[in-house]
């Protein structure tokens, strides 16, 4: 059976190009209604026009799609989705995809090109989000995209307002899966690769051109379906292949002794046993974190009798 978004809204940020475009498109040739989101900026934000949001609704209508468009900032999260509940009524999906980039060494980067990168990215998610959350909650469905970016997760020369902010929305994503999770409400994050306007400028011509929108396209609308599970992912995407990310986290190694100083020496001595990924755990939660240090007290607590420092199994949930 094919996916069908038949009698889903969804709204797509910034989609008056780019990778946006793209994911209106998509939904709208499967069934969904769409609000086109698009203030219209340059790459680095400034300026702004309706032509964009205009121009793939119109190409949405002529295929037959249901779209409207709206030209406000995801600084105006409200307003965004109050364009869908005017047009269609509800709000089932929200793809946070809006982006602009202003990319400086660290030493250079000024005050506006760190806010405007927050604003933007993060707190325009936060406030589109947050504007969606309670309608999907009500109505026990919702799906959220929330997209950060490669120089996010691993860190890239001369984004680190861009960094800051792309891995900023996993945070975000992380908690929503959480508080959403009993609502059928998910949230999911994507760190996709493609061309665009905002990679022409540091990516060759013809790897611009190979890198399609529509190679990311099918993952967001599989994430965004009712029949989709997943909450909480992280998922890098591009050039047709998907592949999923998650924490590792070293056995680690208990460098005190019981009713001693913890020492910085203690750390240097035994920062190769901190560092060692052989047989990494996973943890998932913020309690199976917890749990693997409440354990290290308890373990410490009983091996005093013995003298002996911990092993490292000790820090293992
Ligand atoms: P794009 O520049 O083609 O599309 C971004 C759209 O967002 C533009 O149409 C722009 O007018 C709109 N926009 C900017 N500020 C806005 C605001 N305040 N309110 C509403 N709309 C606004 O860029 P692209 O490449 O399609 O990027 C889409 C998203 O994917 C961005 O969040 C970007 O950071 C992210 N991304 C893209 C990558 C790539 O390889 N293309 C890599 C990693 C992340």
């Amino acid at each position: 059976m094919s996916l069908s978004f038949e009698g889903r809204v969804v709204l797509v940020t910034g989609a008056g190009g780019g990778l946006g475009r793209e994911y209106a498109l998509a939904f709208a040739e499967r069934g969904a209604s769409v609000i086109v989101n698009d203030l219209g900026t340059d790459t680095k934000g400034g300026g702004k026009s309706s032509a964009a949001a205009d121009k793939v609704v119109e190409e949405i209508r002529a295929k037959g799609g249901k779209a409207v468009a709206n030209y406000d900032s995801v600084e105006d999260g409200e307003k965004l989705i109050q364009t869908a509940l005017d047009a269609f009524g509800r709000i089932d999906v929200v793809v946070n995809n809006a982006g602009i980039l202003r990319d400086r060494s660290f030493a250079r980067t000024s005050d506006l090109d760190w806010d405007l990168i927050q604003r933007i990215h993060l707190r325009g998610s936060f406030l589109v989000t947050r504007a969606a959350w309670n309608h999907m909650k009500n109505q026990k469905f919702g799906r959220i995209i929330m997209t950060a970016s490669a120089a996010g997760i691993y860190g890239n020369f001369g984004q680190a307002n861009y960094s800051a902010a792309k891995l900023g929305m996993l945070g975000l994503a992380n908690t929503l899966a959480i508080e959403g999770r009993k609502y059928n409400v998910h949230c999911n994050t994507i760190a996709p690769v493609a061309g665009s306007r905002l990679t022409e400028t540091v990516m060759p011509p013809d790897l611009v051109a190979s890198l399609k929108p529509e190679y990311v396209a099918p993952l967001v609308l599989w994430l965004c379906h009712e029949q989709c599970q997943e909450n909480g992912g992280l998922f890098e995407v591009g050039a047709g292949w998907i592949g999923k990310l998650r924490w590792e986290r070293s056995q680690g190694q208990i460098v005190r002794k019981k009713n001693k100083s913890m020492t910085p020496e203690a750390v240097r001595d035994q920062w190769d046993k901190i560092c060692d990924f052989t047989d990494a755990t996973k943890p998932a939660t913020v309690q199976e974190s917890l749990q693997s240090m409440v354990s290290v007290l308890s373990r410490m607590e009983s091996e005093d009798q013995v003298g002996a420092n911990s092993t490292a199994a000790a820090a293992s949930p």
